[in-house]
């Protein structure tokens, strides 16, 4: 979130490598951006430690007080994240997220009491090729299968599959060179109490509210559509579609630090476009379902049969039977029971 906070506490915006965004940032945002960037609760930057890249992450003095008063807005607003408030637990948690999702080529340690080093992914968030109008697609279907890939990941903390809690752009690294999306950032964690089908929408909506939020039209659709598509599981996205409504009351702030404080109304209009995809792509299952249901396929199942002579089913038996009458009309066999003559 950084980046995010870095742009809107400017004026003109800035992004991380010094350029100025596409559209400058309205001045009337600045109350509220600087509220935003009280939640800062880290340091970043980056070394060059025996010739490798490192990023350094370093909790400030007052982090733990701002951690839990972030805390205190969300139960209040009702939304269900929090900070990790002691330096400890949040330390623990951002080593070895880091460590499950992109151990197989990166390490993440704690390194002193308040600060964590983490090796340097290649490659720039996807917030930088959103802002710069670089996107594609296939960078969106990236992400949605590492997204996807780590939704299926076993996490003793939440007694189940495991979620990101803040899966904004920022937080998702791209590596051109490789076609592959790694995420970060794992200060901000999703309750407990949430089941793993709205924790993984949640992470779902947050990543697409940054594309509905600032991808110009008519760009916004088809990217949002590569992700939703890549990242293909039904259940999900049907409680994706349950959860597109706007906020209401205090929910309100965070909503505008996700949405980069663009317009509420064209996000909403952006937001409607999306159920109504999510709804036909539901159509579209069911009505695949019921024909895949209504196909009668060959049998691929092997009967156990006993050798020797195949014993007739009675099936078999009252085909030949009805075959042997004298006509269809006449049947072979007399009626057993007896009626009084009408
Ligand atoms: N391991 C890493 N490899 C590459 N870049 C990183 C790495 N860790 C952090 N960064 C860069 O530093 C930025 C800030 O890091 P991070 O997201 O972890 O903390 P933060 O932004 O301070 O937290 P928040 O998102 O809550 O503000 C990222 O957006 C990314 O650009
Ligand atoms: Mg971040």
């Amino acid at each position: 979130m950084s980046g995010l906070i870095d742009i809107m506490s400017s004026q003109q915006g800035v992004l991380p490598n010094g350029e100025s965004p596409a559209r400058p940032v309205p001045k009337v945002l600045n109350a509220a951006a600087r509220l935003v960037d009280s939640l800062k609760i880290n340091s970043t930057f980056q070394q060059v430690q025996h010739g490798r890249p490192v990023v350094i992450k370093r909790r400030r003095v007052y982090s733990e007080a701002l951690a839990d008063l972030a805390n205190v807005y969300f139960r209040v607003a009702r939304i269900p994240i929090h900070f990790w408030a002691k330096t400890e637990d949040w330390r623990r948690w951002e080593v070895k997220c880091f460590n499950m999702l992109n151990g197989d080529r990166f390490r993440a340690r704690s390194s002193g009491a308040n600060t964590v080093r983490a090796d340097k992914l290649p490659g720039r968030t996807m917030w930088d090729y959103l802002i710069n109008s670089t996107l594609t697609s296939q960078m969106m279907e990236a992400a949605a299968r590492e997204l996807r890939r780590a939704h299926r990941l076993w996490s003793d903390e939440f007694r189940g599959p495991w979620s990101h809690g803040d899966a904004c752009m920022p937080n998702v690294i791209y590596d051109e060179n490789t076609g592959r999306a790694r995420l970060i950032d794992f200060e901000i964690v999703h309750k407990k109490s949430l089941g793993a089908k709205p924790r993984h929408a949640d992470d779902v909506l947050v990543f697409l509210l940054d594309v509905l939020a600032v991808a110009p039209n008519p760009q916004w659709l088809p990217l949002a559509l590569a992700f939703l598509k890549a990242y293909d599981h039904a259940p999900v996205l049907a409680q994706l579609k349950k959860d597109l409504a706007l906020p209401t009351g205090m929910a309100w702030i965070w909503w505008g630090v996700r949405t980069s404080f663009a317009n509420p109304a064209k996000v909403k209009r952006r937001l409607q476009k999306i159920a109504g995809v999510l709804a036909d792509l539901e159509h579209y299952r069911a009505f695949a379902g019921e024909r895949a249901r209504n196909t009668r396929r060959a049998s691929i199942t092997c009967h156990k049969t006993k050798p020797g002579i195949p014993r007739i089913n009675s099936r078999t038996r009252a085909i030949k039977e009805s075959a042997k009458a004298a006509s269809p009309g006449i049947p072979s066999r007399l009626p057993t029971r007896t009626y009084p003559p009408s």
